[in-house]
Parts: structure tokens; C-alpha cells; sequence
């Protein structure tokens, strides 16, 4: 059976302002989406909603995974049913190696029962498993011993998204790769590792101006995010028309959806 993620006239609000205005989306497993949008319209809301950060209220819709109703869910729940955000600003935790941190991220999504202190894969089982998928992405195995995120590059923090990628096999992949501070070597790692890692089984949502990822990962559906709504849904053509020629034609073609975002704005304050 072919997993679907659905996306149900989503309202999401920050605190008292609402952001995101009746979002629909139906993303299948195998399909590469890609969302676009000028800065503030709502596509790193639409990340976080989906992964359940607790900041993000859904005041009204639904996300489904496969019909079940994942919407109250709390984000590791999402998790183990195969959803997956790669952040943007990965925190540092002291102490913790890149090999232990997927350890137990490995566990939990395998095996949703265990509690804290058991149920974790084993360590051979593991270590063997995590030097297949590095050697598959050309990463230096050395990697797997660094302490998460302390002092990683730009490129190391995507070597990080992307070998998390290929260690939970997620069924649902949401990329939120803000333009600023992406430098090119962080641009090839996602582009290649992404290409690498989407296969039939993966649904990807990819979130980016970056001409390069989504050449190397051509969106079959392009969605166009405009005051917290999608206002245009294309293939590819349409992300290459937007990377060529910006939004002033959407916006033009779309007056009323910045408005309704500046009115509920006045209602909420
Ligand atoms: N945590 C937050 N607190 C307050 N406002 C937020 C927060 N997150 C997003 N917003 C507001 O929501 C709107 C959409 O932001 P965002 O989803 O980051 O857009 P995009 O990713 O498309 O640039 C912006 O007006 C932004 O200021
Ligand atoms: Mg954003």
C-alpha cells in the first residue's frame, strides 16, 4: 500500500496570530513536492505544524498519515509513524556522539514500545548498518564518532540531516532549507545525498529557492505558498519559472491572498 500524507484545510497559529489560513496538500509516498514562496508566507510554519512543535497551533484541519489523524499527536509519536523534519538549526548536545544521537533516534522509530534504557538496537547490528549507509554517501566514517552538531560546518549540519535521513528511512521527509547560510558545499551535500536516498518509498516535501536541490530532485508537484494558503499548484516548470522570474507575477495573478494575512493580523491585535 502506498502511504499518503494529507493535508486538510490547515489553519495554524503562532500564539494569538493565525499564519497559516486553510492549507490542502496530499503528498504520496515516491512523489518529491517542492514548496515555494517569498519569505514569510508561511512554508517553515507549515514544517513545523506537520512535525508537531508545540508552538504551532492548529486551530483548524487536519494532517493525516494513511487516514489516521495525527494532528493532536506529539512530535516523536508523528515520528515512529514516519514522518520526519530535518531542522533547520539542529541544537548541540553536549557529550552526545553523532552514532549514539541515531542510536536511539533508530530505536525509537523501530521500535515504538521501548521505553528509556532498553529496547535499543544493537550496537553491532548498528555500527554495521550506519557504516553501510556513510560508505553509500561517500562520507568519511570518522563522522559517526564527532560529538552532534559541535563546531559542524554548514555542510557537516546537512552530512548530519541527510545520514539521519538514510538511517530512518522516514516515509514522509519534510526539507525546510532556508536560502540564508547554506553555503555551496551544503547546497551539493542535500542535493546529492536527497537524490541518493528518495526512492519509492520516501515522500518528500522539499522546501527551498535553491535552483541545484530540485534539478538534482525534480518536484513532480509545485506548490506556491502565498499568505498562508496555496494559491498555485505546478510540476516542475513551474518552480523553474519562479527561480527565473520571481513572485510578481503570483502575487499579481493572486491580490486578495496577502490581504486576508494583513486582515487577520488587525483581528488578532
Ligand atoms: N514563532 C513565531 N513567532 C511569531 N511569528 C512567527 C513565528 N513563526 C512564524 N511567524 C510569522 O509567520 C509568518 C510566516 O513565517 P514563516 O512560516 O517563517 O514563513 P517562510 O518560511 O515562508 O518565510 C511570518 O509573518 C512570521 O513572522
Ligand atoms: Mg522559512
Amino acid at each position: 500500500m502506498t502511504s499518503v500524507l494529507k493535508i486538510s484545510d490547515l489553519h495554524v497559529s503562532v500564539g494569538e496570530t493565525p499564519i497559516l489560513n486553510g492549507v490542502n496538500m496530499e503528498i504520496r509516498q515516491g512523489e518529491v513536492h517542492a514548496l515555494m514562496g517569498p519569505n514569510g508566507s508561511g512554508k517553515s510554519t507549515l514544517a513545523y505544524a506537520l512535525a508537531g512543535h508545540p508552538n504551532y497551533n492548529v486551530t483548524a484541519g487536519s494532517i493525516e498519515i494513511d487516514g489516521v489523524n495525527v494532528t493532536a499527536m506529539e512530535a516523536d509519536e508523528r515520528a515512529r509513524l514516519g514522518m520526519f523534519l530535518a531542522f533547520q538549526y539542529p541544537v548541540v548536545i553536549p557529550g552526545v556522539k553523532v552514532a549514539d544521537f541515531l542510536r536511539h533516534a533508530v530505536s525509537n522509530v523501530r521500535n515504538p514500545e521501548r521505553k528509556e534504557g532498553e529496547g535499543l538496537i544493537g550496537m553491532r547490528e548498528f555500527r554495521k548498518e550506519i557504516r553501510e549507509r556513510m560508505t553509500e554517501l561517500g562520507m568519511d566514517h570518522e563522522f559517526a564518532r564527532r560529538y552532534l552538531n559541535d563546531g559542524f560546518s554548514g555542510g557537516e549540519k546537512k552530512r548530519m540531516e541527510i545520514l539521519q535521513l538514510a538511517m530512518l528511512q522516514p516515509r514522509f521527509a519534510i526539507l525546510d532549507e532556508t536560502d540564508s547560510g547554506l553555503d555551496s558545499d551544503a547546497v551539493r551535500v542535500v542535493s546529492e545525498g536527497l537524490a541518493k536516498l528518495a526512492g519509492p518509498l520516501m515522500g518528500v516535501l522539499i522546501i527551498t529557492h535553491h535552483k541545484r536541490l530540485l534539478e538534482f530532485n525534480p518536484p513532480q508537484f509545485t506548490h506556491v505558498m502565498l499568505g498562508g494558503r496555496i494559491v498555485e499548484i505546478g510540476d516542475a516548470a513551474l518552480a523553474h519559472d519562479l527561480h527565473a522570474n520571481g513572485y510578481a507575477t503570483v502575487r499579481a495573478r493572486h491580490p486578495e491572498a496577502e490581504n486576508t494575512k494583513a486582515e487577520a493580523a488587525a483581528v488578532a491585535s
